[in-house]
């Protein structure tokens, strides 16, 4: 049996292979969510079950905690645990600075609540993510239902004095009704192209009213690990300061799942 991976899942797989060897046993580990965060989930299954891994999963989503206690992994809340030591998550977009846009699966809220109660976030992405200025990807802004509209005009209204490309908002759907977050809420996607001033963006996007939270994940990464198609991983760590290379074998007995799309 060969395995047959697109390059985008190997690099996506890889990279969540080598960040679950972050987590040890007796670790309070939050769960990101997306595809790539995914494939960390069911690595992790694989080394609760083969090394006896305890540990304690705090996942970000529904989606997430579903796919986790169907592994096999236990879960519990974040009120549960209080603090965690490690939170693995993926990511749409890194810049140098490994700051971050997320929240293309609409779950940025409880990601970014989690992450921030973690000693330690490692993010794990295939090299398509990483950019020289964020805002290519829309910027998910949280918002509460009430009065979206009044909040998107307001939120398009103070992106004139942003150093932004672009200022259009549109209320993120599931076919024909608004999507809804886990916490009942809205998202409005700002589409920006690009970002000059990442902390001041999201600083500023806060203080509007119905805005609960934003994407953008500043100061708040510690290491990301990066795969590619080929199967090498980069891992770059921006407290240690260290960027290194190595290559992950993908046997035939990893547990490689045929749907790794949550
Ligand atoms: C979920 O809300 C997001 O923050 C994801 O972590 C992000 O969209 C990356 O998803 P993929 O791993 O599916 O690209």
């Amino acid at each position: 049996m060969s395995i047959d991976l697109s390059p985008i899942d190997k690099a996506k797989f890889v990279a969540a292979r080598r960040a679950c060897d972050y987590v040890e046993s007796g670790m309070r580990v939050g769960l990101g969510t997306g595809s790539t965060a995914a494939w960390m989930v069911r690595c992790l299954a694989e080394r609760v079950q083969n090394e006896r891994l305890d540990i304690v999963g705090v996942p970000t989503s529904s989606r997430t905690a579903d796919l986790a206690r169907s592994l096999g992994i236990r879960v519990a809340s974040l009120d549960e645990v209080k603090w965690l030591d490690l939170t693995i998550d993926g990511t749409d977009e890194f810049d140098a600075n490994l700051n971050l846009i997320k929240g293309g699966g609409g779950a940025s809220l409880q990601e970014k609540i989690v992450a921030t109660a973690s000693d330690r976030m490692v993010v794990i992405a295939d090299v398509a993510k990483e950019v020289k200025s964020l805002g290519a990807f829309p910027l998910p802004l949280e918002t509460v239902p009430f009065g979206w509209q009044t909040t998107k005009a307001l939120i398009e209204e103070t992106l004139v004095n942003m150093d932004v490309l672009g200022r259009e908002a549109t209320l993120r759907m599931n076919d024909d009704v608004p999507y809804i977050t886990d916490e009942g809420n809205y998202i409005l996607d700002l589409h920006l192209h690009r970002i000059g001033n990442p902390r001041q963006l999201s600083l500023v996007m806060n203080q509007i009213p119905g805005v609960v939270e934003n994407g953008l994940f500043i100061d708040i990464c510690d290491a990301v690990v990066i795969g590619h198609g080929d199967g090498t991983v980069e891992i770059r760590d921006i407290n240690a300061g260290l960027v290194s290379e190595e290559q992950i074998d993908i046997l035939e007995s990893d547990n490689i799942f045929a749907d790794p799309d949550q």
